[in-house]
């Protein structure tokens, strides 16, 4: 949440304001650049989108040193004064962070009532904090506000003493980036790997400083750190795409599929030695979001074939829970970004109590990866909409490939039946192809769900995941009101809601249930409200979206397809702004 940015190089502002808008994605409320010239900062800042601030960004003459920032707000309103950078009151550091300054409230009483804050963030403080520590040295008044802070930030600083950037790093990601051209403190690492020939990931509680010879790190004591440069993989070229990032990124859901199978088998599998899998009691699997439900779907299937304990949590649950976490217990944190805040902090919990620790993510170098010892690609390539879509589906054929190698060392899955749902993912893309090419129906649907006052979506067992995930997606590009529920729950309260106004997605994979979920469509249409199922069966009363016939292990693979686009026509429907829905972001990088 928030993307800040910062380079030295010919054409600073230009290039700031070009990361921001591959940063955007992490914040939309408002955005600002400072461009450092000899003697003065000046700034330019907007409440709204960077294409706002490139209108207004010609205002600012280039130059060689600038820092810029895009904000998802969570200290003071959105508005054009608590936009990012901020500026010491004698105008001599500008400053721009992502996270929280948790102590803010008392760094400000200590500044004293002569500073005057022209916002309402805590981030603000950090300027005027620079400023009071300043005495002759930069780097010394940069390490004295270092030590001063509490929470999770990522800062860039620019001032005018000197032509060197400064960063101060604790939990929220900071990337160091150097080119030919320049140099770079950002947020993301597929931001950077377009230009940089080199990056480091700075560690947690360290300075860094940037200038003409390089990055130099340093512990908040002031002690130099040596930390790692290395080639970034390239990510792939941001491309403006006609129409929306979400339709590209679900038509893409077949192609990501192969890819990441593939990926998959190359990378060997599931590196856990034999004993480690003997030893094995538990598996966790956690993540926030549409993370935490491709958990919940896993854990739903591979319950059927694992005799181990298998539990989704949400991430930051789990933090402040107290699940067992010893050397006989397998987490697999999930996260497209690697970098949601909850996430990295679940893992730290783990790795400090000697759980065994896997990444599942699309960003192989990313603070998750650091905190874990092994990492999974799901290889979903660049997902730039908010609301995550072909993550999801490769985060569930991932998970499947690894839980089922782990059940092939157990001994509980049998060399058949792992061919049989390995070779069975050689389907998927096909199937999903012929939901996304028969989409037609799902835009009809949607013009008849727009209007509702609330969808509910319903199944059972590994259905009700699928159930989570379509809801999620209606409700935050939509802004419908929508719940999941396991379908044999409705009777317990929920029925009470059920009215004409209301649409019900059913969804139903599983021969065994379907009767079970036809009586719960009955138990819906009878008090008025209008069905839709989802399956390779027909339900009486209800308007069928027919699925293919998949193996039941990657049903929710196939089954989440019509939902995702289903939530994306009802939005457009609806005239919402679907990549970029209101009050979210799609990295959170605070608690
Ligand atoms: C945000 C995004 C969601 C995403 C969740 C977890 O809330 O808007 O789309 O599922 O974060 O993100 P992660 O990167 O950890 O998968």
């Amino acid at each position: 949440m928030c993307g800040i940015f910062g380079m030295t190089g010919v054409g600073a502002v230009a290039g700031t304001l070009k990361a921001l808008k591959l940063l955007e994605y992490r914040g939309y409320d408002s955005a600002g650049i400072a461009a450092r010239r000899e003697g003065r900062i000046d700034i330019c800042k907007t409440e709204g989108r960077v294409a706002k601030l490139e209108e207004l960004v010609c205002s600012l003459k280039e130059t060689d040193v600038a820092i810029g920032h895009t904000r998802w707000a969570t200290h003071g309103a959105v508005c054009t004064a608590n936009a990012h950078p901020f500026l010491s009151q004698n105008g001599k550091f500008a400053i721009v962070h992502n996270g929280i300054i948790e102590n803010y409230l008392e760094l400000k009483k200590k500044l004293g009532d002569d500073v005057h804050f022209t916002s309402q963030t805590d981030s603000e403080t950090a300027a005027h904090l620079l400023e009071r520590n300043y005495q002759g040295n930069v780097l010394d008044a940069v390490l004295h506000t270092a030590r001063q802070l509490k929470g999770s930030f990522a800062i860039v600083i620019t001032t005018v003493y000197d032509e060197k950037l400064y960063a101060i790093k604790s939990k929220s990601p900071l990337i160091a980036g150097i080119s030919q051209k320049g140099a770079c403190f950002c947020s993301d690492i597929r931001c950077v790997s377009h230009w940089a020939t080199s990056v480091a990931v700075t560690p947690d509680n360290t300075v860094a400083e940037l200038s003409s010879d390089g990055v130099r790190f340093f512990d908040f004591s002031g002690n130099p750190l040596s930390v790692p440069f290395f080639a970034p993989e390239k990510a792939e070229a941001y491309e403006s795409v006609e129409g929306d990032f979400m339709l590209k990124e679900i038509r893409e859901i077949p192609a990501r599929l192969r890819i990441a199978k593939e990926g998959y088998v190359r990378s060997g599998g599931l590196h856990l030695s034999a004993e480690e899998a003997r030893r094995l009691k538990r598996i966790y699997l956690i993540g926030c979001g549409t993370a935490y439900n491709s958990g919940l779907q896993v854990a739903a299937v591979a319950r059927q074939w694992l005799n181990l304990d298998i539990f989704s949590v949400i991430a930051s649950e789990f933090i402040y829970d107290n699940y067992i976490a010893d050397g006989r217990s397998l987490f697999f944190f999930i996260s497209q970004s690697g970098e949601t805040a909850d996430t990295v902090r679940a893992a730290e919990r783990v790795t400090k109590s000697g759980g065994l620790t896997y990444a599942v993510t699309n960003t192989s170098e990313s603070s998750l990866t650091f905190v874990c010892k092994r990492t999974t690609n799901i290889y979903a390539g660049a997902e730039y909409a908010v609301a995550s879509t072909k993550a999801y589906n490769c985060q569930l054929q991932t998970l499947t490939l690894l839980l089922l190698d782990l059940g092939r060392m157990r001994g509980s899955v049998s060399d058949a039946l792992y061919m049989e749902i390995f070779g069975g993912m050689n389907f998927l893309p096909e199937a999903i192809g012929d939901i996304i090419d028969n989409s037609r129906i799902l835009i009809n649907l949607a013009e008849t769900i727009k209007d509702c006052s609330a969808v509910f979506y319903i199944g059972r067992t590994a259905d009700y995941p699928t159930a989570c995930e379509g809801s999620l997606k209606l409700k935050e590009i939509s802004y419908l009101h929508s719940e999941a529920y396991p379908a044999g729950e409705l009777k317990h309260g929920t029925l009470a809601l059920m009215d004409p106004a209301v649409a019900v997605v059913a969804i139903s994979t599983c021969d065994a249930l379907r009767d079970k979920m036809a009586s719960s469509i009955t138990e819906v249409t009878s008090r008025g409200a209008r069905v839709i199922s989802v399956s390779p069966d027909v339900f009486t009363d209800a308007t069928p979206v027919i699925l293919p016939k998949i193996h039941p292990a990657l049903a929710g693979i196939v089954s989440v397809v019509p939902l995702q686009l289903l939530a994306y026509y009802v939005a457009k429907a609806l005239g919402r702004d679907v990549d970029k829905p209101r009050n979210l972001a799609k990295s959170v990088t605070v608690e």
